[in-house]
């Protein structure tokens, strides 16, 4: 079994793609054992519930540094054997001490055609733009905002104004690679 742990700050709606997946055999042989956030009351959380997915809980300021809270987060990932770590709308840029304990087994997923529209709003950075090719991007995770090398990428053409419908159209994409790409990486 390969065992995934997700990092979320919000909605979660990967994170359900992610356990539903692993639910269904759709990424074979995996399990959720972790939902690491940050935010107390996200929604996420009640994702998790749902299918009884371990979840730390998680508050930076009541840390000295980001190495602290990294450490306590990679200390509980090692007891429980975590393989793959998959951040999905986690709004934290990744410290060193992930980086020297999980490196090169974190990805990220991005709401556009990187390394165009990194950062927080991507979707509507590009909408904004007047962008007619959108996309998700998939990658390693580096030190840098978004940044790390592209693992997969899908691109959503759209031409119409209604930023809501492209959001929409966006996630289920992310919905789509998020399964797929994991699957892919777990037999490398
Ligand atoms: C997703 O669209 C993800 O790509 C984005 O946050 C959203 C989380 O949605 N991540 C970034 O923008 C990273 N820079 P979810 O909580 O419903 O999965």
């Amino acid at each position: 079994m390969t065992r995934l742990c997700v990092f979320a700050s919000g909605s979660g709606s990967n994170f359900e793609a992610i356990a539903e997946g692993c639910r269904s055999g759709a990424i074979a042989d995996s399990e959720v054992v972790l939902c690491v956030c940050d935010k107390a009351g996200a929604y996420v959380l009640e994702r998790a519930a749902r299918y009884g997915v371990e979840t730390l809980v998680f508050n930076p300021k009541e840390y000295g540094s980001k190495r602290d809270f990294e450490k306590m987060i990679a200390d509980k990932m090692d007891s429980l054997g975590v393989d793959l770590v998959c951040l999905a709308g986690y709004m934290r840029i990744i410290g060193d001490e992930l980086l020297e304990r999980y490196g090169g087994k974190i990805v990220n997923i991005h709401p556009a055609l990187l390394p165009a529209f990194p950062g927080a709003h991507g979707i509507q950075d590009a909408f904004n733009y007047g962008v007619k090719v959108y996309g998700v991007t998939i990658h390693y995770v580096d030190a840098t905002l978004d940044g790390g090398k592209i693992i997969s990428q899908v691109a959503v053409p759209y031409e119409g104004d209604d930023i809501e419908e492209l959001e929409a159209m966006i996630h289920a994409a992310e919905h789509k690679l998020y399964v797929e790409t994991i699957n892919k990486l777990r037999n490398r």
